[in-house]
């Protein structure tokens, strides 16, 4: 009697949403449940592609963006199988649909999320209208490492800001009925060497603390759906990763997300080394919950006789299948499977505006002696425009954009030809190496005030494939730009890249540096308003700047090393000839630099200046069993001429500790508005448990690993950047 009560109350429990998918799931054949756990591209000839999903072999389809084409295949699933189950349409859509925002790690240099949130929901907005409804972003990779070309695709190298970006990404597709896919599950960015798809190891604790968190905070702000990695993580592919997908993602988190291959990483796991044929490869997939299979056709040609061969559960199809149908369900699909097929609007005002503002905000000011923002009122100041970047529409929407025209880019030179300027590019593209231009420039550099050298990268050499060993200035570029500081005038050099340069020596030659990244459809207008001063620069690095590639990686919330670097340390030419082996020991760092960067993380300009007062703090009171909670708060005075936006960070550092902490932790960052000569309050809350980390334990060959805060004396700091040249505040826990 008890078991039937049981039962009952759990069915009565049951939400309409398990009831749709229950009852849909009782009544499918096997081949119908694989046949939703396939994701195909339209790359197939029609005939084959159409006879797949006639016959409810299809779960998903991506890379279709017309309405009509998407509603013919829709009834082909809805109307011609015995199910009707929809299909879901997926896309690449990544920073932008039409109208292109800046990469995501100009937006993490926005430090602004509810401006990031806003461009998603307007991304979403425009690519709905497509069909689309399923997102393959955002991209959540804490990165270290610039040569990896994706490190363009996140929000940079810390775990709360891209947390933060990331979160704001997801609610603002979903807010307007289109899926997320928070992605790549999981530590795809600690390639060896930065190159794309290599070996990563990743120490259980690492990856909690500054890998995962990101993914947790995605999933929290309802991401329907997560992508694994094509990386093989201490010897582990993701996609048979049972660890990550089965122990993190289902029973830790309680995620019930649709986990879905990237392209073909099923499959991979033959060439990684670890099945001997693709059979094999769809086994540990399935044993590792891999739900969908993007291309790999891995579990269309053999699940089933995985499953006839007692090897498969059909119970593990099952609980596959439910998320596909989830996911479909939360969309609404069998509901409304259709869309609209009314001409789209794409490039708005609303989404041009938004995409100019966050192109704005996106840029960093990373060294001004002055000239900046330029007097355009001067009745005479003549300004060269030059470089291989200003005038490229195509070029500065950056990687992963498939969708945005660059007819619709307005780039810098059209915006500045309202001005008096001459223009003569120097460079064709940023890897030409045909100096013949350069005198050109330089002769008209002779003749101007100020000259706008805009320098960096095409889109194509950053995103996914394109990691670079050596990141400096590509092409002849470098020696442009010794040419044009040679005639004396003043270097403005704006840089349009995907990743930070190793850009010391022509930092030191400019007389200002913007960094704007790949800043999408607005660069031009938002580059202009930025040297004009009509907005002031506001951005901040997500990422810590290299002065050589040989410091990578480089991050500030690394360890101290008992040998922490002396300062000066002994240099490469200051070592005597001949000196004995004892006198250059007992510090880290490089023979060749020290260990500071060139611009570290959340450094950035402005036209004005900010003083920040002393921080405030007072214990909160917090109910019994949530542990302790502080409140910081600190004046900033807008000491300078401009109205401008400054982001105060947060950051901690554990003194001591059950084991060795970061010399910095990022925990919490605000933008906040200053007009001239005002000071603004800001507060942040902090608590016990985000002073918390992994602890873990070796003993008796097992290693075990728990989340923790130590007690311990605590430093902590409201500061512009991650230098921390405030004084902090003393915490004892
Ligand atoms: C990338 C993913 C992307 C997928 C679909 C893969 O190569 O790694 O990020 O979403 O392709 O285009």
């Amino acid at each position: 009697m008890s078991l039937c009560v049981l039962l009952v109350s759990s069915c009565a429990k049951k939400s309409a949403e398990d009831r749709f998918i229950d009852d849909l799931l009782s009544r499918m054949t096997l081949e119908e449940k694989i046949g939703q756990m396939n994701q195909l591209d339209p790359s197939y000839e029609s005939e084959v592609k159409e006879a797949l999903i006639r016959e409810g072999r299809v779960g998903s389809i991506f890379n279709i963006v017309d309405a009509k084409e998407v509603n013919r295949l829709q009834r082909m699933a809805v109307e011609e199988t015995r199910l009707g189950i929809p299909l879901v349409v997926a896309r690449d859509v990544i920073h932008g649909y039409h109208t292109i925002y800046p990469i995501p790690l100009g937006q993490g240099a926005t430090w602004n999320p509810e401006l990031i949130e806003q461009a998603a929901q307007l991304t979403a907005r425009e690519a709905i209208q497509d069909g689309i409804r399923w997102a393959f972003s955002p991209m959540v990779d804490v990165a270290h490492d610039p040569r990896w070309g994706r490190v363009a695709e996140g929000y940079g190298e810390d775990p709360v800001l891209t947390s933060t970006m990331g979160a704001a990404t997801v609610r603002g597709y979903q807010s307007q009925g289109m899926a997320a896919c928070v992605k790549h599950f999981a530590g795809y960015s600690v390639s060896e060497g930065g190159r794309d798809y290599n070996t990563t190891w990743i120490p259980e604790v690492q990856l909690r603390d500054i890998y995962l968190p990101p993914f947790k905070a995605a999933l929290d702000a309802g991401a329907m759906s997560v992508m694994c990695s094509f990386n093989n993580m201490n010897g582990f592919p993701s996609s048979a990763n049972p660890h990550l997908n089965i122990d993190i993602l289902r029973h830790e988190w309680q995620s019930d997300a649709l986990l879905v291959s990237d392209w073909g990483s099923g499959s991979d796991l033959v060439p990684h080394g670890m099945c001997a044929d693709k059979k094999d490869a769809a086994l540990r997939c399935i044993n590792a919950r891999m739900e969908m299979d993007m291309e790999g056709n891995i579990y269309t040609d053999y699940l089933a006789e995985l499953i006839a061969e007692g090897k498969v559960k059909e119970s593990q199809i099952d609980e596959c299948v439910r998320s596909v149908l989830r996911l479909k369900y939360r969309l609404g699909l069998f509901d409304n499977p259709y869309v609209p097929e009314d001409e789209p609007t794409f490039y708005s005002d609303e989404a041009l505006a938004a995409a100019q503002q966050t192109a704005e905000e996106s840029a960093i000011l990373l060294k001004n002696d002055g000239i900046l923002p330029l007097n355009i009122q001067h009745p005479t100041l003549n300004i060269l425009i030059t470089g291989p970047l200003a005038d490229q529409k195509k070029e500065q929407l950056g990687t992963w954009v498939f969708d945005g025209q660059p007819e619709h880019s307005v780039t810098p030179l059209e915006v500045f030809r309202s001005l008096n300027i001459s223009y003569e590019p120097g460079l064709t593209y940023s890897r030409d190496k045909n100096k013949a231009g350069i005198a050109k420039a330089v002769a008209a550099a002779k003749k101007a005030d100020v000259i706008l050298f805009f320098a960096g990268e095409e889109a194509i050499l950053s995103g996914e494939a394109r990691c670079r060993a050596d990141i400096n200035l590509p092409g002849a570029q470098a020696e442009m730009m010794d040419a044009l500081a040679a005639t004396g005038k003043p270097v403005v050099m704006i840089v349009m890249a995907g990743r930070p340069l190793t850009i010391g020596k022509q930092v030191e030659q400019a007389a200002a540096v913007l960094y704007a990244f790949h800043g999408g459809t607005m660069a031009g207008p938002a580059l202009f308003n930025i040297l004009t001063g009509q907005a002031v620069p506001s951005g901040k690095t997500p990422i810590t700047f290299p002065k050589m590639v040989g410091q990578i990686p480089l991050y500030y919330n690394r360890h101290n090393t008992g040998r922490p670097s002396y300062d000066p340390p002994m240099l490469i030419d200051s070592i005597p000839i001949g000196c004995p082996q004892f006198s250059i020991g007992q510090s880290s760092y490089w023979l060749e630099t020290p260990t500071e960067p060139l611009f570290p993380f959340g450094f950035g300009l402005s036209y004005t200046t900010f003083e920040y007062g002393s921080t405030r703090i007072d214990t909160l009171p917090f109910r019994e069993g949530q542990g302790v909670g502080y409140s910081l708060s600190c004046s900033i005075t807008n000491t300078g001429k401009y109205d401008a936006y400054e982001v105060a960070q947060l950051y901690t550092h554990q003194k001591s500790g059950y084991m060795v902490r970061p010399l910095k932790e990022l925990k919490g960052f605000e933008k906040v508005y200053i007009p001239a000569g005002e000071s603004r309050t800001v507060t942040f809350t902090l608590t016990d448990e985000q002073l918390g980390y992994w602890h873990e334990s070796h003993h008796d060959f097992a290693s075990k690993v728990w989340f923790e805060t130590d007690s311990a004396d605590y430093e902590v700091w409201i500061a512009p950047d991650s230098r921390c040249q405030t004084t902090p505040v003393q915490l004892t826990l």
